[in-house]
């Protein structure tokens, strides 16, 4: 499934904004739970050689790189938009689509100070539009990943990786990517459509 028939699979319908700003603040606070790395990179408090590097939204990637970072003793870096995006899944896609087009990387909150330490990268991200994420990208150019190990670890919602792998290989030469993991996850926008089916048969008090 491509073009116009892919966007409109991540366009959610028209719904209250109200009803909107709720179910999707709810989402964010919630998948903030889960292994959210808040100092960056999170050390073990061991010298590890090994790096889990992702970005999420919704939750799906940063429960993979949780359970990576205890199951390997990783240090943990989550990569984040200097600027964040949008709390509403519609803006995010719109914004995502419009970066992608134009090949905007945006600027980093933070960036691995010591990336020289570490020997292997888990890097972990959703497909966003087909690709990898623009902070992907911006991530990939602002590292040197040169003759390191890099375990690519992908979540998509049922359409594939996309041109994400050629992405990786274009902005990580030198580094040896080893065969991606990858699963279909859960998709915000199916949840966000449920749930505000749900409001909109509740009656307002
Ligand atoms: C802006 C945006 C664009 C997306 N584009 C795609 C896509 O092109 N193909 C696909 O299969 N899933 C797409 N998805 C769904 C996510 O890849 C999927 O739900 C992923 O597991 C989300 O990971 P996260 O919870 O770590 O953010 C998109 C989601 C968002 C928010």
């Amino acid at each position: 499934m491509r073009g116009k028939q892919l966007a409109e699979t991540f366009r959610s319908p028209r719904i209250s904004r109200r009803a909107a700003l709720g179910a999707s603040t709810l989402l964010v606070l919630g998948a903030a739970f889960p292994a959210r790395a808040k100092e960056n990179p999170m050390s073990t408090g061991r010298t590890s050689k090994t790096l889990v590097a992702f970005s999420s939204r919704s939750g799906n990637t940063r429960v993979i790189a949780g359970i990576i970072h205890r199951a390997q003793a990783t240090d943990i870096f989550e990569i984040r938009a200097a600027v964040p995006y949008p709390e509403d899944y519609d803006a995010t896609v719109e914004q995502a689509r419009v970066e992608r087009d134009n090949g905007v990387e945006p600027a980093l909150a933070q960036t691995v100070e010591n990336i020289d330490r570490y020997e292997t990268i888990y890097l972990g991200f959703p497909i966003w539009g087909e690709t990898a994420p623009p902070v992907i990208r911006s991530f990939l150019r602002s590292h040197d990943l040169k003759g390191k190990t890099l375990h690519p670890f992908i979540t998509h919602g049922g359409y594939g990786l996309g041109s994400s792998l050629s992405v990786l290989a274009s902005l990580a030469p030198g580094a040896r990517i080893e065969p991606a993991f990858s699963m279909e996850a859960d998709q915000e926008k199916r949840t966000l459509n449920k749930v505000n089916g749900w409001l909109a048969g509740v009656a307002p008090d």
